[in-house]
């Protein structure tokens, strides 16, 4: 069903309550599809949905006006949770003229024969008039695709903004000041965590030229439009793409018989001791999600990480978490490896050797416990979560 934005302007999206794997993003609180329907002299559509529920977008336009009337449909970004019901939209719409830029046109013709369709490039320099509203374009490369774009709506203030400032939630409100703010900043930080983590550089350029628009909404592409917690976003965003550290210790862990676990604990027990200011977070890497992980490594300053070894590797959820940690090119932490071997030792240097390859602080040197960790090594662990500790609290200015 529609929601009025503001008068002529609707939400025409998709709650997808039941998606609880997005390409390995856990959205354990499902997603949305948001796509917006424009009504002035012209009519225009920001964005479609994911292909499968391109006849709900299609009914939610019908509530609204005819499909003939649709005279322009943008694209800000291709990616298929936003543009794969362009196919069936564009069937619909005899009039529609597709509004993208050339990169985004370049990505639609991998996905589709768009040979039939009417598309007009369009550029930063371009506007488009819908009458008494007009159309801003502004790219947005690598927020997180090539192709990625804004489109403004300058007499209304609001910015469609895609995937920035999105959260993967379904929720059967769609503002956020209908929902408690916590939720979705964390869930907008998850995405962030997530999705945009690789690309902080071009996010703060975004960011940059966000400031010279006069924005009252950010209809985002995901979750809840931002209508009155902007200022909360906007600067939650600048933290998130600036690498700004908290005074946290994430002690992530594979235990085969406790061992590994036993010098987790006793890292969690030292780090503790150091200040009540500091947030210590154990997860087991099997017990979590890589999205709770990537979510809580975003703004980590000290890492402990530590494996049992298993075939002379460090454990697979192990290798797993980071890899996928490695393509998210975190800020750089504070690490410390630990592990536990029967006969050969591997766990705990091969997580080492990963650090060093990340260029991750390593002042303190691996400890690797034979069998089980001797009470002179769970207390080598408690140090070193002490050392963590005052690296973390100094890495966060506490
Ligand atoms: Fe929501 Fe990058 O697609």
């Amino acid at each position: 069903m529609p929601t009025e934005l503001k008068p002529g302007i609707h939400w025409v999206g998709y709650v997808d309550w039941n998606v609880r794997d997005f390409h390995s993003f856990d959205t354990r609180h499902g997603a949305t599809y948001n796509s917006y329907l424009i009504q002035d002299e012209k009519t225009a559509l920001i964005d479609t949905v994911k292909g499968p529920f391109a006849s709900q977008l299609l009914e939610n336009l019908r509530c609204l006006t005819e499909l003939e009337k649709i005279d322009y449909v943008v694209c800000n970004h291709a990616e298929p949770d936003h543009a794969s019901a362009l196919g069936e939209v564009m069937k619909h719409l005899p009039n529609g003229t597709l509004l993208c830029n050339e990169k985004c046109r370049n990505v639609l013709k991998g996905y589709f024969d768009i040979s039939g369709w009417n598309i007009q490039v369009v550029t930063p320099n371009d506007t488009v008039s819908l009458g008494h509203r007009t159309l801003h374009f502004l790219n947005t490369p690598m927020v997180h695709w090539p192709e990625s774009m804004f489109t403004y709506l300058a007499e209304e203030k609001i910015l469609f903004s895609m995937d920035a400032f999105g959260q993967h939630m379904a929720t059967s409100v769609r503002f956020d000041d209908e929902w408690p703010l916590h939720e979705t900043l964390l869930e907008a930080k998850s995405y962030y965590a997530n999705i945009v983590t690789p690309y902080g550089r071009q996010v703060l350029q975004v960011l940059d030229a966000a400031k010279t628009l006069d924005i009252e909404m950010i209809a985002t592409s995901h979750g809840l439009i931002w209508r009155k917690y902007l200022q909360e976003i906007l600067t939650a965003y600048h933290a998130w793409a600036s690498g700004k550290y908290e005074p946290k210790i994430l002690i992530l862990y594979d235990s085969m018989w406790e061992s590994t676990r036993m010098m987790a604990d006793a890292i969690l027990s030292g780090a503790m001791d150091v200040s009540p200011k500091l947030n210590v977070l154990p997860l087991h890497v099997r017990k979590n999600s890589l999205t709770r992980i990537a979510t809580e490594m975003l703004d980590t300053a000290a890492v402990a990480a530590g494996s049992a070894t298993l075939n002379m590797q460090m454990m697979p959820a192990m290798a797993a978490a980071l890899t996928y940690v490695r393509g998210l090119k975190f800020a750089k932490k504070a690490g410390f490896a630990f592990g536990s071997y029967g006969w050969n030792s591997a766990g705990a240097n091969r997580i080492q050797k990963w650090f060093e390859e990340m260029q991750w602080e390593t002042s303190l040197a691996p400890v690797n416990a034979n069998w089980r960790p001797a009470p002179s090594l769970l207390e080598q662990c408690a140090d070193a979560g002490r050392v963590l500790a005052a690296k973390a609290l100094e890495m966060s200015g506490q």
